[in-house]
């Protein structure tokens, strides 16, 4: 089987978010099961130098997309035994950030276009292209409007795995003609409440629909998660599935993970110990024994960041010190700020996106709060638990189907279920009862790292799914 694996990030070449590091390993795990796996990604000008070396030019073509021609190269690079393919345009992708720009609609139509293109200049012919959100969600539109007669493209499948239904790409009906260039009788493919909706187009033409946990598939039916799409999606329930995604183990390794103030594994947990003094010096904590709890997060409100900021002196009063890794909306990080100010020593506040950093904390922390309000998979409460801090999470999506409630059977975390926050106070007052009896919460952090967050079991079930698509079973 050959798969084509087509994301607008990839780890390690370019990431802002949870998407990059599942198109970084699902492939390497689909590879190591005797199957073809590609991806492919823009080159964006942001790419580190060192990596951007590695890549070395194949061809170049120009693309038609409207009335527009224009100029498309493509390089490639192998990395952890996989090939990547790199869309390149400069007027495109050469800018500072990923995503946010004006012109994101003809951005990310550039890229979805130029997938399907680059199958006439390359010499791989997949069974499957498996898209991810809406950057790539025309893939499967375009297969269907422009290329049912193209020997190398008809027998194509495509699966469309939705990471955060939040984000659609919604734009104004002009783009259809303008941009995309579809002729007004195939609208419907795209139209949805008076806008142009990517990813209505993906769900509509698509062979499969999967998301990234088995609860999500189920939220994403209903309107509280689907923002819109609910009615469309139940309409479509007959190719809708929901796969829990992996973390790549050996990335995300105490072991061996130069981020580590001490490296430590389950034999030498005295050393984790020591990484949670380290981290209390590196963010001017008061170097105590009281429960440290680290948040790492957008901070956004789908990530219950309200929950945390409504309780927040009870938090403090339980007698637990905070440290915080984020960016987002500015009332948040005003707010977090605030809170430093407020109790100097107990709480820090490091506003950012710093993967580093995020490291340390999940291996220095004694507990990771993750509330959300909706959580498509969730990976930080998988690293966490690698890197033995217990979760605190709330039950939704991937949260609910990862981590399971310390006072039931084979528990791992701690867990809520109403979006309220001082439900999430209980659970944290019901840790933090745990984490005073010290040999059970050695216990418990010594099972927290023997959790298996590995791609084995859901790489699996990918390839059960590309089967079926291709209906071989
Ligand atoms: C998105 C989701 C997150 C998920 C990630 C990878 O970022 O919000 O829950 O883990 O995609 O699938």
């Amino acid at each position: 089987m050959k798969i084509l694996y087509a994301a607008s990030e990839a780890r390690p070449f370019i990431a802002s978010g949870g998407l990059a590091d599942v198109a970084g390993s699902l492939p390497k795990a689909i590879r190591s099961r005797q199957h073809q796996c590609r991806v492919v990604i823009p080159l964006y000008g942001t790419m580190k130098q060192q990596l951007r070396e590695k890549l070395t030019f194949i061809t170049s073509f120009q693309l038609p997309l409207s009335w527009r021609s224009q100029y498309c190269g493509i390089f490639e690079a192998t990395e952890g035994g996989v090939k990547y393919y790199f869309i390149d345009n400069e007027f495109y992708f050469k800018r500072d950030t990923l995503y946010g720009y004006g012109d994101d609609a003809e951005r990310f139509v550039f890229f979805s276009k130029a997938i399907l293109e680059m199958l006439n200049y390359i010499d791989y012919e997949p069974d499957i292209i498996s898209c991810n959100d809406w950057q790539t969600a025309l893939v499967p539109v375009f297969l269907r409007c422009f290329y049912m007669g193209s020997e190398k493209h008809r027998h194509l499948k495509t699966v469309f795995t939705i990471h955060n239904i939040q984000y659609q790409g919604q734009f104004g009906m002009d783009v259809l003609g303008y941009v995309l260039g579809i002729p007004s009788y195939q609208a419907g493919i795209l139209e949805y409440n008076g806008c142009i909706n990517y990813m209505k187009g993906a769900i509509e033409t698509c062979d499969m629909i999967t998301t990234v946990s088995p609860t999500y598939a189920q939220e994403i039916l209903t309107p509280w998660f689907a923002h819109g799409l609910d009615n469309l999606l139940r309409e479509r329930q007959y190719k809708l599935c929901g796969i829990i995604n992996g973390i790549d183990q050996s990335t995300n390794d105490p072991a061996t993970d130069p981020a580590m103030f001490h490296n430590f594994s389950l034999e030498t947990l005295e050393e984790r110990k020591k990484n949670k003094k380290a981290l209390q010096q590196h963010l001017g904590l008061a170097e105590s024994d009281d429960m440290l709890i680290g948040i790492v997060t957008r901070l956004v409100s789908h990530k219950g960041v309200d929950l945390i900021q409504y309780i927040f002196d009870e938090i403090i009063g339980l007698g637990t010190q905070i440290a915080i890794l984020g960016s987002g909306d500015s009332q948040y990080e005003d707010f977090f700020r605030a809170m430093q100010e407020r109790y100097p020593g107990r709480v820090s506040t490091t506003i950012g996106f710093i993967p580093d950093l995020s490291k340390k904390i999940y291996g220095s922390v004694d507990v990771f709060l993750m509330p959300s309000k909706s959580e498509p998979c969730g990976l930080a409460q998988m690293i966490a638990l690698r890197y033995g801090a217990i979760p605190i999470v709330r039950e939704t999506g991937g949260l609910k189907d990862s981590i399971k409630d310390l006072g039931g059977k084979d528990g791992n975390g701690f867990t809520f279920q109403s979006y309220n926050a001082h439900d999430m106070l209980d659970a944290i007052s019901r840790c933090k009862q745990l984490y005073d009896q010290p040999e059970k919460w050695s216990e418990a952090v010594k099972h927290a790292l023997q959790c298996d967050f590995s791609w084995d079991s859901s790489a699996e079930e990918y390839i059960k799914m590309y089967h079926r698509v291709l209906g071989d079973q």
